[in-house]
C-alpha cells in the first residue's frame, strides 16, 4: 500500500491549480440517472471516489466515456466525462458497492423518481460519526414513497410516480438536501424544501439540473422549490471548483510560510475558513486567476473556530485548521458540532509533538514551537491531509500511511505540493 513521505521545513511557493470538486462531481454524476440523455461533466477531478461511483453507475445501466487531453492540457487538468443512462437495467445498489462510499446512497434519489423503485443498501459504518440516513428517507416518504427496511437495503416504492410535497429538514443535512432535490425534479407538482442546506455544491447540483430542464427556485437559500417536471434532458456542466482543497492548501501556507496562487479558486465558496486564515496570520487575496495565500514570517495567531453548515467555517476543513493551530502562538477552541466523532487527527496530530486536549465538542489547541516528523496513519480524508500539513511544518521526515484516503478526496496532491518547493514523495509498495 502506498505511503506518502514527507520532509518538513520548507516554504511553499508556487502556484496550485485547485480541481473540481468531489462533493459537487458525485451528486451530479449521481443525476445522470434521472435523463436516457447524455449529461456531460466537465473539469471532473481524477479521484478514487468518482472512479468508485462510476462502477457503482455503470452497474445501474450508465454508459460513460472519458475524453481525451487536449492538445496543451496538463495532467492535472479536469477530465470531460460523458454519462448516458439510457436504459436503467437494475434498480439495486448492492452491499459491496455503497458500503464502500456513502455518497452512493444518493443513487435512490433518481431510482425511485424514474423507475418508481429502487432498492439501496444502507451505506456502512463511518470513521467520523454514525451518520444515518433518517431524514434522507423523510423527505422520500414526504414526496409520496413507500419505505421498508429489508436485510440491511432500504427498498422505496412509489409504483405511480412521486407527487410534490413540503419538506421540512429539522437539522441541516447537504445529502438530503440533495436526494430532495434530485426526486423533486420528477415528481408531479410543487415541492418546497424548508431548511435546506445552502453549501456552494447544492447550489451546482441545482444549476446543472435546471440545465437539464429542471425548474428549481431558490437553490443556495434556506427554503428551495422545485416545480416536477415530466422527464429531463441532457445537458452539460463544468464543476465548480474544490473549496475544501482550496481551503486545504490556504492552511498549508499559513502553516509553512511562502506565496502560492491557488488557481481556479473562488473566495466566496470558503470565506468564513479564509477570513480564519487570515486572523491566523497569512493574506489572502482573491486575484483574477484565482486565490493567492501568503505568509512572510511573523507567528501564527490562534483563533477559535466553530463547524457550521455553509456559510460557517466547514467541518471538512476543520481537522486541516487544527493542523495549523498546533502551532499558533497561543491556545485555540476548535469546536466540532456537525459530526459527533470527527476528532480522529487528535492523536495523531499528538505524534508530531501537538499539544491538544479534548473536552465534550472541542478540541483545546495550545501551540508549540516545533513539530518533529514521525510515521502516523488517519482515517478518513480530512484528518489523512491535515497530518500533511502538519508534516510540511514538521522537523525531519514524516511517513502518511493510508494514502488511499488521501486518494479519494485530493487530486495529485503530491505533485501540486512538490511542484512548490515542498520536499513530498509517494512511496509504493513498502514491502
Ligand atoms: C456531506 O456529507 C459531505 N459529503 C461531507 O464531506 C460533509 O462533511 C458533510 O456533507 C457536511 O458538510 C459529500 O458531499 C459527499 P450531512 P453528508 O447529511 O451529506 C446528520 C468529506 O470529507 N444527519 O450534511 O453525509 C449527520 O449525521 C465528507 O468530503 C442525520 O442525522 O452530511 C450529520 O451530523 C465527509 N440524518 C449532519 O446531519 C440524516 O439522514 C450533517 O450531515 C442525514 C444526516
Amino acid at each position: 500500500m502506498d505511503r506518502i513521505r514527507i520532509v518538513g521545513g520548507r516554504p511553499l511557493v508556487g502556484r496550485i491549480p485547485i480541481s473540481g470538486a468531489k462533493n459537487a462531481a458525485l451528486p451530479l454524476m449521481i443525476a445522470s440517472l434521472l435523463t436516457d440523455r447524455k449529461l456531460t461533466l466537465e473539469n471532473l477531478p481524477r479521484l478514487a471516489d468518482v472512479g468508485a461511483l462510476t462502477r457503482i453507475l455503470g452497474n445501474h445501466g450508465v454508459d460513460y466515456s472519458i475524453d481525451g487531453k487536449r492538445k496543451g492540457e496538463g495532467e492535472i487538468a479536469g477530465q470531460t466525462v460523458h454519462l448516458e443512462a439510457r436504459a436503467i437495467v437494475d434498480t439495486t445498489a448492492p452491499y459491496e458497492l455503497v458500503s464502500r462510499m456513502r455518497a452512493s446512497f444518493w443513487v435512490i434519489a433518481p431510482l425511485i423518481a424514474r423507475m418508481g423503485e429502487a432498492r439501496v443498501s444502507l451505506p456502512g459504518g463511518c470513521a467520523i460519526g454514525t451518520r444515518p440516513v433518517d431524514l434522507l428517507l423523510m423527505a422520500l416518504e414526504r414526496l409520496g414513497a413507500q419505505i421498508d427496511i429489508e436485510a440491511g437495503y432500504v427498498v422505496a416504492r412509489a409504483p405511480r410516480g412521486l407527487k410534490g410535497a413540503e419538506i421540512d429538514f429539522p437539522k441541516v443535512t447537504v445529502g438530503g438536501t440533495h436526494v430532495a432535490l434530485m426526486a423533486a425534479t420528477l415528481a408531479q407538482g410543487t415541492t418546497v424544501i424548508h431548511n435546506a442546506a445552502r453549501e456552494p455544491e447544492v447550489g451546482d447540483l441545482a444549476a446543472c439540473l435546471t440545465k437539464m430542464g429542471a425548474r428549481i427556485s431558490g437553490a443556495g437559500t434556506a427554503t428551495i422549490e422545485v416545480e416536477g417536471v415530466a422527464r429531463l434532458g441532457g445537458a452539460s456542466h463544468a464543476v465548480l471548483p474544490d473549496r475544501i482543497e482550496t481551503g486545504t492548501y490556504a492552511m498549508a501556507v499559513a502553516m509553512t510560510g511562502g506565496d502560492v496562487l491557488l488557481e481556479g479558486a473562488r473566495a466566496d465558496l470558503l470565506q468564513a475558513a479564509l477570513d480564519a486564515v487570515s486572523a491566523a496570520g497569512a493574506t489572502v487575496v482573491s486575484e483574477a486567476g484565482g486565490v493567492r495565500v501568503t505568509r512572510n514570517g511573523g507567528p501564527i495567531r490562534p483563533v477559535d473556530v466553530t463547524t457550521e453548515p455553509f456559510p460557517g467555517f466547514p467541518t471538512d476543513l476543520q481537522a486541516q485548521f487544527m493542523a495549523l493551530m498546533t502551532r499558533a502562538a497561543g491556545v485555540s477552541r476548535i469546536r466540532e458540532t456537525i459530526f459527533e466523532n470527527r476528532f480522529m487527527h487528535v492523536q495523531e496530530l499528538a505524534r508530531l509533538g501537538a499539544h491538544i486536549r479534548l473536552d465534550g465538542d472541542t478540541a483545546l489547541v495550545e501551540g508549540v514551537p516545533v513539530l518533529k516528523g514521525a510515521p502516523v496513519m488517519a482515517t478518513d480524508l480530512r484528518a489523512s491531509v491535515s497530518l500533511v500539513i502538519a508534516a510540511l511544518a514538521a522537523e525531519g521526515e514524516t511517513i502518511v500511511n493510508r494514502v488511499y484516503h488521501l486518494d479519494r478526496g485530493f487530486e495529485h496532491l503530491e505533485k501540486k505540493l512538490g511542484a512548490c518547493n515542498a520536499d513530498v514523495e509517494r512511496l509504493s509498495n513498502p514491502g
